[in-house]
């Protein structure tokens, strides 16, 4: 993957390949999200090996900014699309040079041209400063949710996605001297409070920050399936300001749910808090 859909995380896809070359095997990279980086001098290079892809998914929908659907697939060899032609007798015709032969989908809106409308005006050089707009703004709001207290970050950005949860000084506190069944259970709370702290900051509507859960915490490996708040830095109108204030507020919001609530059902699950 190139841009993993839940954190932005880039495969080691160079490494990928020498082991598909080795072993014989097609090397697919999903760039549905991440592929309009390699329009990006600074930051193309953050893809590098996915110059060596059999395949690679792009989509228009996403960091084209396209409407719904514009997903694109390449092929090195196009000889590969012929596993999906399709003909029928009254148009594609076997023989024909109909490129409607080659298709998972039969009949389609023509989405592809307002993506080559949109190349023409924004030019691959204005696609460029949307996407380092979006790495350099979400690199700096990683710094500003390392300065602040009550967030962990838990995934740094390599591309626009960054993921962090809260957790208040207490637990934070027990975590770092917590064996493996009281971490389970300190996660557990953390989960708790961070659903509430995304449930209410939605329900407010001021803002909105999705949420989901990751594998792996870095620097705490078994932290297994937590849940994380989760930034996608895409709007080029989108500022630190704008994304001080979504902490702020979910500071505020930390604060007016704490007290009693998430300490009573701690000491309910046999935490001293
Ligand atoms: C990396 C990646 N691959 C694939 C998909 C699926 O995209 P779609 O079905 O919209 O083409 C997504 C969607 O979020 C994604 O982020």
């Amino acid at each position: 993957m190139a841009g993993a859909t839940e954190t932005g995380i880039v495969d080691p896809l160079d490494e990928i390949a020498d082991v598909c070359i080795e072993h014989g095997v097609h090397f697919h990279v999903d760039a549905a999200w991440g592929g309009p980086v390699l329009l990006s001098e600074k930051y193309a290079p953050r893809l590098k090996g996915i110059e060596r892809a059999d395949s690679v998914t792009i989509d228009g929908h996403k960091q084209f900014f396209m409407p719904m659907t514009c997903g694109m697939v390449f092929f090195r060899d196009p000889r590969i699309m012929d596993h999906i032609a399709y003909y029928s007798n009254y148009v594609n015709r076997r023989g024909s040079v109909d490129l409607g032969i080659k298709t998972l989908e039969g009949s389609r809106e023509a989405n592809s041209l307002i993506l080559d409308s949109a190349l023409k005006i924004m030019g691959t050089k204005g696609y460029a400063l949307m996407i380092d707009h979006g790495i350099e703004t979400a690199q700096e709001f990683a710094q500003e949710i390392r300065k602040r207290e009550l967030f962990d970050l838990v995934t740094a950005p390599e591309l626009n996605i960054l993921t962090y949860r809260v957790v208040p000084a207490d637990i934070r506190k027990r975590l770092a001297v917590a064996d493996s069944q009281e971490r389970m259970q300190l996660n557990g709370l953390l989960d708790e409070i961070n659903i509430a702290v995304q449930r209410k900051q939605r329900e407010t509507g001021r803002s909105f920050v999705s949420r989901t859960r990751v594998n792996e915490v870095p620097g705490n490996p078994g932290d297994n399936d937590v849940v994380v708040l989760r930034a996608v830095i895409m709007n080029p109108m989108t500022t630190m300001d704008v994304l001080k204030d979504v902490l702020d507020e979910q500071e505020r919001i930390y604060a007016s749910i704490a007290p009693g609530g998430f300490l009573r059902e701690g000491s309910r699950k046999g935490l001293q808090l």
